[in-house]
């Protein structure tokens, strides 16, 4: 079977992340078939259309490593009912510059969590927005809207509650075959 190589984009650039240890998570509860990359978003300038003559080399490899992955998995914080601004930002490296988005046809698929009760349900309905305009493929079901309580999730990934070990292991599960779907629609070299 053909093995997939997905990037993870993770939404918070804080050291302590929680959504860092779910992204941990989802990497140990996978399919054998998805490889992982975690593409850093926390050195990228502000972007301005100023730079899409000549992209710093930060951004290049940041939009590289978007382009050699097969799909993209984000698992992001809400910041004030709405999507970090670092990862709006990265969002826009990647789109740019006209006519060279990274995510064009790259399937992807969202998930994050807070320790609020809806689980980053509006960032992720904001992210989805975005990716639609980015002409993304985006696995639609299952939605996944974690809510983090202490001891969840250790700092290794490793998830500490049963049925929710079992929930994202299913997720990863239909993620993987939403890529195969993707690419049997449309294929990568098409
Ligand atoms: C600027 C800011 C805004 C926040 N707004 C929300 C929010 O809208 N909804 C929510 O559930 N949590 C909100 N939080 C709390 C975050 O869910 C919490 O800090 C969480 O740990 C962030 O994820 P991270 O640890 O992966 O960065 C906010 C936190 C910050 C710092």
């Amino acid at each position: 079977m053909t093995t997939f190589r997905v990037g993870i984009l993770i939404g918070s650039l804080a050291t302590e992340s929680i959504n860092r240890k779910l992204a941990r998570a989802l990497m140990r509860l996978a399919p054998e078939h998805l490889t992982f990359t975690e593409i850093a978003i926390k050195d990228l300038p502000l972007y301005s259309y100023d730079y899409d003559a000549d992209f710093p080399p930060v951004a290049r490899t940041f939009k590289e490593a978007i382009a050699a992955a097969d799909a993209v998995l984000f698992v992001t914080p809400e910041y004030n009912r709405s999507i970090p601004g670092g990862l709006k930002n990265a969002i826009d490296w990647a789109s740019r510059p006209y006519g060279q988005n990274a995510f064009t046809r790259k399937p992807s698929a969202v998930i994050g969590t807070s320790p609020g009760a809806i689980g980053t349900a509006i960032a992720q309905q904001q992210l989805r927005s975005v990716l639609g305009f980015c002409n993304s493929p985006q696995m639609n079901a299952p939605e996944a809207y974690i809510q983090f309580t202490p001891g969840l999730i250790t700092d290794e990934g490793e998830v500490t509650k049963e049925s929710t070990a079992e929930f994202l292991r299913n997720y990863m599960a239909e993620f993987h075959q939403f890529i195969v779907r993707v690419y049997t629609a449309l294929p990568r070299d098409a």
